[in-house]
């Protein structure tokens, strides 16, 4: 199945700068727990952010001993660079041109670096753009933009998960799954924009950076610890179930079903972790507080304010920009911003 990707042995390296920006996605139906080579132990969903985004520029010198130096944000990373070096090396079947040279890497993100919003997702997506520009100008024979665009997901894949999803706009399914013609455990593909209720396409994505620093545990470890987890199997089936009433309910526009079903994902993720052996526990205690304000408002007003989590204490606060997001933008900033650790908040929509 992977054949489909691998590169031509023909090819002309030269000295290039090439650069690409990649937006970061926040997941719907939560991606935890995966086999050998990065392929999902379930379908995933998720919704791509406008502002939260990583650039990166690629110097590449050909005929250089292959080595690799990156920089974020004007810093030299030696971690990341060797990170980087050890993927590189994994994907050489895919761009057989990939260690024939020196690469000076530099990476900038557009949301601050210590706060807690992976950066993995849009920084591994940028990365493989900028492996696909160039495999462009080295290959001796051209491809289709989608072709292109298919391949820097699967690549992003092999380097984050999450990745592959941020290769495109919109709401992105990752993983195979009979409610979505053409999905894949290799990349992503766009879940397409004519099945989605205009409520769905107007979205607010307000992160509040609860915790800001490094996570105590790491996503791959914790999708490690799936392996031995004994719900783990029950996980994973509900993970492809939802599927299918997430696809009514989209195409419906039934907001109550949506929040109900998100929350859930987000609330199961982290039981997941609890349930772990070891155990770990990434929320904090001001993740709870908003949880339990944002239920309150919800209860008392009806607006339509509701959360999810990724792998770590901060919370995404999801509405859709209507008639009722003055009064929830309001409430955010005079209730839950207090439970942030900096006062940190990240004001995304998501992309369309
Ligand atoms: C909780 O993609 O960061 O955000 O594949 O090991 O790099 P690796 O993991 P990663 O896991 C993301 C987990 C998640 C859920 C999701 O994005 O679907």
């Amino acid at each position: 199945m992977e054949n489909q990707f691998l590169g031509n042995q023909h090819f002309n390296i030269s000295n290039q700068v090439v650069s690409a920006t990649c937006p970061s996605n926040i997941a719907l139906i939560k991606y935890w727990g995966k086999y050998a080579n990065q392929i999902p132990a379930n379908p995933s969903i998720s919704y791509t952010l406008n502002h939260c985004n990583t650039q990166t520029s690629m110097e590449f010198l050909a005929n250089e001993p292959f080595s690799v130096q990156t920089f974020l944000a004007g810093n030299e990373e030696l971690k990341f660079a060797e990170k980087i070096e050890k993927y590189f090396k994994n994907i050489e079947q895919y761009l057989p041109w990939i260690l024939k040279g020196k690469y000076v890497i530099k990476t900038e993100n557009t949301f601050p670096h210590s706060s807690g919003i992976a950066s993995s997702a849009s920084g591994f997506g940028a990365i493989a753009s900028c492996l696909m520009s160039l495999d462009e100008i080295f290959s001796t024979d051209n491809h289709q933009p989608s072709v292109i665009n298919q391949k820097a997901s699967f690549l992003a894949r092999l380097g984050s998960g999450s990745a592959c999803r941020s290769l495109y706009n919109g709401l992105v399914v990752w993983g195979k799954t009979d409610e979505v013609e053409g999905s894949s455990d290799l990349y992503a593909v766009k879940y397409p924009d004519e099945e989605i209720h205009p409520i769905f396409k107007n979205f607010n994505d307000w992160v509040l950076l609860i915790h800001e620093g490094e996570k105590s545990v790491s996503s791959t470890v914790g999708h490690g610890l799936m392996n031995t987890n004994p719900y783990a199997e029950r996980r994973f089936q509900e993970a492809r179930d939802n599927f299918v009433p997430l696809k009514e309910i989209l195409k419906t526009g039934n907001l109550e079903k949506f929040i109900k079903l998100v929350e859930h994902e987000a609330l199961t993720l982290h039981a997941m972790m609890m349930m772990s052996e070891p155990a770990f526990i990434l929320m904090k205690t001001g993740t709870l507080e908003v949880i339990n304000k944002l239920w309150s408002f919800r209860k008392e007003t009806g607006h339509p304010l509701f959360f999810t989590l990724d792998a770590g204490a901060n919370v995404h606060l999801l509405f859709p920009e209507n008639e009722s997001s003055d009064a929830i933008k309001n409430f955010i900033e005079t209730e839950l911003l207090q439970h942030t650790q900096k006062g940190g908040v990240v004001k995304d929509v998501m992309k369309f």
